[in-house]
């Protein structure tokens, strides 16, 4: 969230004003007596809040009051606001687009810069692409102060406020590379009045492979309330779960075979009332009855569920210990299995696992041989 990003930057030299982050219309009030003419700004992890009516000037307290009852609890992108920043109001001469990302398709960083920011950058980028400089960084020679002159200048940062730039540039790059960032977004970097040069958004993306190892200290960012409760109990039981936003819950073995079976589905539900996908979840190798329990588990709880598709390639963990699997947790779960389940069991040991599932005659449970054909079926049930 901007606030945090602004914690960030300030500890690594970006000029930048830290505000006061409240959760009621009444600290609201209180911050702004602290702090005098001020801003009241939404915090939710998405772009284009102004836009929204998420950013509201505030003369005095009472009116900082008003903005924040009314920007609390209101939707931002299908996210609810719970807590707003008070920063003082510093109206820009000018606004500037800076960032630093992960460039994954090149192998490298990549710099974007704009003199015309503000607004959306995509926007820029469609209606006047040459004012968006995008600008190479080798990772091994990153940015130091001749590059961030570089920078600088294909940016085109007007004089007075070039070296300021070339220093935020330096220490934006820090922000980037030491607390490993996958992105370090300021729109605006504002030009406020006496040429002075300071972040007034942020918005930082960390790289979570590096948080346990490297950045214990980045679980300080995590905010509970936040997080998606479902995603939340699957990370608990260690599951890899992404919430998506379809009726037709996924279970698989494997990353790219559940990549492709979300677009498997997707495909299907065209023909069955346009039902999508409703997660990514891979349960990985060990397809035990614990580990297909606790899947289907999150996968039951989320509401918008109508059916599951369990979509299994036996391989090193073979069919018939994923049948099992299936049957402990239907054992394990009891009444709380209440949706149909289309199961595809394909691989090793096949033969087994269909049998070990036929037996079981349980009547939530449909097994379909092709992953089009099961694909198909769930579709059709989330459709009922
Ligand atoms: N402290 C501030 N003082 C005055 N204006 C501000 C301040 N912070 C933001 N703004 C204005 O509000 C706009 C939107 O705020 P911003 O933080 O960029 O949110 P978002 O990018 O989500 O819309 C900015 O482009 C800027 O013009
Ligand atoms: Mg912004």
């Amino acid at each position: 969230m901007e606030y945090q990003a602004k914690e960030l930057f300030a500890k690594h030299g970006v000029t930048t004003t830290l505000g006061i982050v409240v959760t009621t219309a009444e600290e609201a009030r209180a911050a702004a007596e602290e702090l005098g003419f001020c801003v009241v700004k939404a915090q939710v992890k998405a772009g284009g809040r102004g836009k929204a009516g998420g950013v509201k000037l505030a003369k005095t307290p009472d009116e900082a009051f008003e903005h924040a009852s009314a920007i609390l609890g209101m939707e931002i992108k299908g996210l609810r606001v719970n807590r707003v920043l008070i920063t003082p109001a510093t109206p820009p001469q000018e606004e500037y687009y800076f960032s630093f990302l992960l460039d994954r398709a090149n192998r490298r960083y990549l710099c974007i810069a704009s003199v015309e920011g503000g607004v959306e950058i995509e926007e820029v980028a469609k209606t006047n692409p040459d004012a968006v400089k995008q600008i190479p960084i080798n990772p091994g020679t990153g940015v130091d102060a001749e590059k961030a002159r570089e920078i600088a200048t294909e940016a085109k940062f007007p004089e007075p406020v070039f070296e300021q730039a070339v220093t935020m540039i330096e220490a934006l790059y820090r922000v980037f590379t030491e607390e490993d960032a996958t992105l370090v977004e300021v729109n605006p970097l504002a030009r406020l009045e006496g040429d002075k040069l300071e972040a007034l958004d942020g918005k930082v993306s960390l790289d979570d492979n590096a948080s346990e190892v490297r950045h214990p200290d980045h679980e300080q960012f995590v905010i509970k309330d936040e997080t998606d409760p479902l995603e939340a109990k699957a990370k608990e039981k260690g599951l890899n779960y992404v919430k998506l936003d379809g009726q037709v819950g996924i279970i698989g073995n494997g990353a790219g075979l559940v990549m492709s079976t979300l677009d498997v589905v997707a495909y299907a539900g065209e023909k069955h009332g346009g039902v999508r996908p409703a997660n990514f979840l891979d349960i990985g190798g060990g397809a035990n009855a614990q580990v297909m329990a606790d899947g289907l588990d999150v996968i039951l709880n989320d509401h918008q569920v109508k059916s599951v598709f369990v979509n299994v390639f036996g391989g090193i963990t073979a069919c018939d210990e994923v049948a099992n699997g299936i049957r402990g947790a239907l054992e394990i779960l009891g009444d709380e299995a209440s949706k149909p389940l289309v199961v595809r069991l394909d691989g090793n040991n096949v033969a087994e696992g269909r049998r070990i599932l036929d037996e079981l005659n349980h009547p939530l449970v449909t097994q379909v041989p092709t992953m089009d054909g099961a694909a198909d079926k769930a579709a059709e049930l989330a459709n009922n």
